[in-house]
C-alpha cells in the first residue's frame, strides 16, 4: 500500500481544510445540480397539510408523512387538492406527462409552503431530498428555505451484489435496496450464479438448486493462499421465485431496478455439477460445486445445441421474474481450454467459419443476445464480451479497466463504468493489516471513489453519451457475513451516489467529507447498519520532520469522539480525549508517535491513524 507519505519541512500538519470548515448545515447526498439556500424556514407541525394532485403523488406524500411520523412523532393530514388552500401546506404535484425515464424534480421551500413537482420517480427523489433536509431544533421540526432543481448525471446508478460466493438473507438484500433508494441509486445488479453456487430457483431445472446451490466447503484463507483453507463445512442456499418476486416488487416501490445476472459461458461449474451434460465432450463430469475461489476451466459447451436450449429456458424464467430492460449475461473470465479440446466446439468453429475460440465466445454471446432481444430485452455483459466481436445491441460493463469502456463507447455501445481500479468495493479501504480480509491488494478508499469521473475525458462529445452510468461491484469471496458487506459498502456507497448523480463541477470534496458525510454517518450510526468508521478528518498515516507541530483533527461522524496517545499502543478510550489541537515539541534528535482513533456515539471504532514526528 502506497499510503504512508513522507515529506519534510512542514511545521503544521493538516490545517488545509479546517480553515474552510463551515458550521454543519444538513445537506443532501448526492448534492443536487442546483440548490440555492434562502432566508427563513418552513415549520412542520401538527397543522401542516400534505396536498397531492393525484393518487401517484399521494403515494409520495404518504412516504414523507410516514418519515415524519416515525422520526418526529407528528401525524400529518393529507388531502387531494390544489395549491393555495390557505394552509401551511406541502404540495406534491405529479407531472405524468413527463417521460417515465425523466428523474428530475423541483423542490421549493418557503416559509409558508413547500412545493414539489416531478413525475413519480422525480417526486420519489424529491421526498428523499426533503427527508435529508428536515431539521429538529429544540423540538421544532423544519426545513430551511431553499430552491432545488435536480436531475441525475447518469441514468444507470448501481451496485452489483454477488451472492454466489456467499449468500445473504432477504432482509439484508432489502436493507441494501432501501439504502440505494435513499441515495438516489436506481440499479441493484444481482449476481445470482457462480462456480460456487447457483442461487435462483428455476422450476424447469430443479437440480440447479438442489445440487448447484450447495458446496461441500468454502475457502476461508486469503484468495491467493489456496493450500491452507477449505473449511469442509457444507454451505449453500438459494432464493425461491417467491422471494425474488417479493424483492423485485420491494425494489420497484423504491424506484430501484433489479438486474439479474446469469453467468455464461464461464463461471458455470455449479450448473455443470447439476447438469454435467452441458459441459464439453462426451460423458463429461462429474463436477462438484467449487469450493476454492478462482476461475474454473469447465464451462458450458459452445458446440452442443442442448446448452442453448437450457440457457434459453433458464433465461425465459429469469425474464418472467425480472422486468428489467437489461439482463446481465456475465461473459467474463471464460477459459478456452475445454473448447479447444472439444469436438463439438471445434465443429461449431468450422461450421460457423470462426477464427478461434474468442470468436466462439462471441458466437455464444451473440446467440444469447438474439434470444434475449427476441423477448424485448437487452443484454449487458462484462467487458470480455468485446473479445471476438461485440454482440450488436449489447451494453458493456467495463470492469478490468477504463479503456475497455472507452473501446465500447467508440463502437457506439452503451457502457456502464465499473472499473476495479476505482469502484470495486471488495478492494481494501486501508492497509491490509488493519482491515478485514479483502480480495488481492487492490485499494479503493472512499476518497478514490469520490474522485472518480466515470466519463473518460478522452471520449468525444458524441461518444460520451454512451457512458450511461457507474456501478460498484461487491464480490464476496471474503464476505462470509452480511456485516462485512455493510463494512465494505458504507460509506463508499455515499461517494458512489454523488459521482453517479451529481455533475463533476458541482462536486465538492471538502463539503462532502467534512460537512455532509459526518452528518449522514451520525444518522446511520443510530440504525442497526454497520459501516466503516473513517479515521479522524485532517490527519493520515504519515511521517513529518520538524521541531514543532500542531495536530488538528475533526470527527468524521458528527458526535463521535477522538482519542489519541503518544505510547505507540493503539489508541482507545483510556487515552486523551481530543478537545483542541495537539501541540508537539521536539528537541534535536527526538521523535514522537501519535496514534488516534474515532469512537462513534454507538461505540463503533475506526482503525488507528498513526503519525510519526521526527526532528532529525
Ligand atoms: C469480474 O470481476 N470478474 C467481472
Ligand atoms: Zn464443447
Amino acid at each position: 500500500m502506497n499510503y504512508r507519505n513522507s515529506f519534510t519541512g512542514f511545521l503544521l500538519l493538516l490545517a488545509t481544510t479546517l480553515s474552510q470548515a463551515q458550521s454543519p448545515a444538513p445537506g443532501p447526498i448526492p448534492m443536487p445540480q442546483s440548490m440555492v439556500m434562502k432566508d427563513g424556514h418552513f415549520t412542520i407541525d401538527a397543522g401542516t397539510v400534505l396536498v397531492y394532485s393525484d393518487e401517484a403523488a399521494g403515494k409520495k406524500a404518504v412516504l414523507f408523512a410516514d418519515y415524519i411520523a416515525k422520526n418526529h412523532g407528528l401525524i400529518l393530514s393529507k388531502e387531494k387538492g390544489k395549491k393555495d388552500n390557505g394552509k401551511n401546506s406541502i404540495y406534491f404535484f405529479n407531472e405524468p406527462g413527463k417521460n417515465s425515464k425523466d428523474e428530475s424534480y423541483k423542490l421549493t421551500v418557503k416559509p409558508g409552503s413547500i412545493t414539489v413537482s416531478g413525475n413519480e420517480t422525480g417526486l420519489f427523489y424529491a421526498v428523499q431530498t426533503m427527508m435529508q433536509l428536515v431539521q429538529r431544533d429544540n423540538g421544532m421540526v423544519s426545513i430551511g428555505s431553499v430552491e432545488i432543481t435536480d436531475q441525475p448525471r447518469y441514468a444507470y446508478r448501481g451496485i452489483m451484489q454477488d451472492v454466489g460466493y456467499h449468500i445473504y438473507p432477504v432482509s439484508f438484500i432489502k436493507s441494501q435496496i432501501e439504502m440505494l433508494a435513499k441515495y438516489k441509486m436506481n440499479v441493484y445488479h444481482w449476481h445470482l450464479t457462480e462456480d460456487h453456487g447457483w442461487r435462483i430457483e428455476i422450476k424447469k431445472y430443479p437440480k440447479l438448486t438442489s445440487v448447484g446451490a450447495y458446496r461441500a466447503g468454502s475457502q476461508v484463507s486469503h484468495y491467493v493462499d489456496s493450500l491452507s483453507g477449505i473449511d469442509h463445512i457444507p454451505y449453500g442456499g438459494f432464493y425461491t421465485q417467491e422471494e425474488i418476486r417479493d424483492i423485485v416488487a420491494f425494489a420497484k416501490e423504491r424506484h430501484v431496478m433489479v438486474i439479474p445476472e446469469i453467468e455464461l459461458p464461464g463461471h458455470s461449474v455449479a450448473a455443470l455439477a447439476a447438469y454435467p451434460e452441458l459441459a464439453c465432450g462426451d460423458n463429461p463430469g462429474p463436477f462438484k460445486v467449487a469450493e476454492q475461489w478462482g476461475i474454473y476451466d469447465d464451462v458450458y459447451c459452445a458446440g452442443k445445441e442442448n446448452t442453448f436450449t437450457f440457457l434459453e429456458n433458464v433465461l425465459t424464467e429469469v425474464m418472467e421474474l425480472f422486468p428489467s430492460e437489461y439482463i446481465h449475461i456475465g461473459g467474463d473470465e471464460c477459459p478456452k481450454e475445454r473448447w479447444k479440446a472439444c469436438k463439438y466446439c471445434q465443429k461449431r468453429i468450422r461450421d460457423k467459419k470462426l477464427k478461434d475460440e474468442f470468436e466462439l465466445q462471441s458466437y455464444f454471446v451473440k446467440r444469447i443476445e438474439k434470444f434475449v432481444n427476441s423477448k424485448g430485452r437487452k443484454i449487458i455483459g462484462w467487458d470480455e464480451i468485446l473479445e471476438g466481436g461485440l454482440a450488436p445491441n449489447a451494453a458493456v460493463m467495463s470492469w478490468r479497466n477504463i479503456d475497455e469502456g472507452v473501446k465500447a463507447a467508440r463502437q457506439r455501445h452503451d457502457v456502464v463504468m465499473a472499473p476495479q481500479t476505482h469502484v470495486y468495493f471488495d478492494f481494501l479501504q486501508d492497509e491490509r493489516k488493519q482491515e478485514p480480509l479483502a480480495i488481492g491488494w487492490g485499494y479503493n478508499p472512499i476518497e478514490k471513489v469520490y474522485a472518480f469521473d466515470p466519463t473518460p475525458a478522452s471520449l468525444t462529445e458524441e461518444e460520451r453519451k454512451h457512458v450511461i452510468g457507474v456501478e460498484a461491484p461487491i464480490w464476496t469471496e471474503h464476505m462470509d457475513t452480511y456485516r462485512k458487506v455493510e463494512y465494505m459498502l458504507y460509506p463508499r456507497l455515499m461517494a458512489l451516489a454523488e459521482i453517479a448523480w451529481t455533475r463533476p463541477e458541482k462536486k465538492d470534496s471538502v463539503n462532502f467529507f467534512e460537512c455532509r458525510l459526518p452528518l449522514h454517518l451520525s444518522e446511520l450510526d443510530k440504525t442497526g447498519i454497520l459501516y466503516r468508521v473513517p479515521g479522524p478528518i485532517g490527519v493520515k498515516d504519515t511521517t513529518l520532520y520538524g521541531a514543532e507541530f500542531r495536530v488538528e483533527m475533526k470527527p468524521p461522524v458528527s458526535g463521535a469522539k477522538i482519542y489519541y496517545n503518544f505510547e505507540g499502543q493503539d489508541a482507545r478510550e483510556t487515552d486523551f480525549l481530543y478537545e483542541k489541537p495537539v501541540h508537539i515539541i521536539l528537541r534535536k534528535g527526538e521523535r514522537r508517535e501519535v496514534k488516534a482513533v474515532v469512537v462513534t456515539p454507538s461505540g463503533k471504532r475506526s482503525i488507528n491513524t498513526t503519525m510519526f514526528f521526527i526532528n532529525p
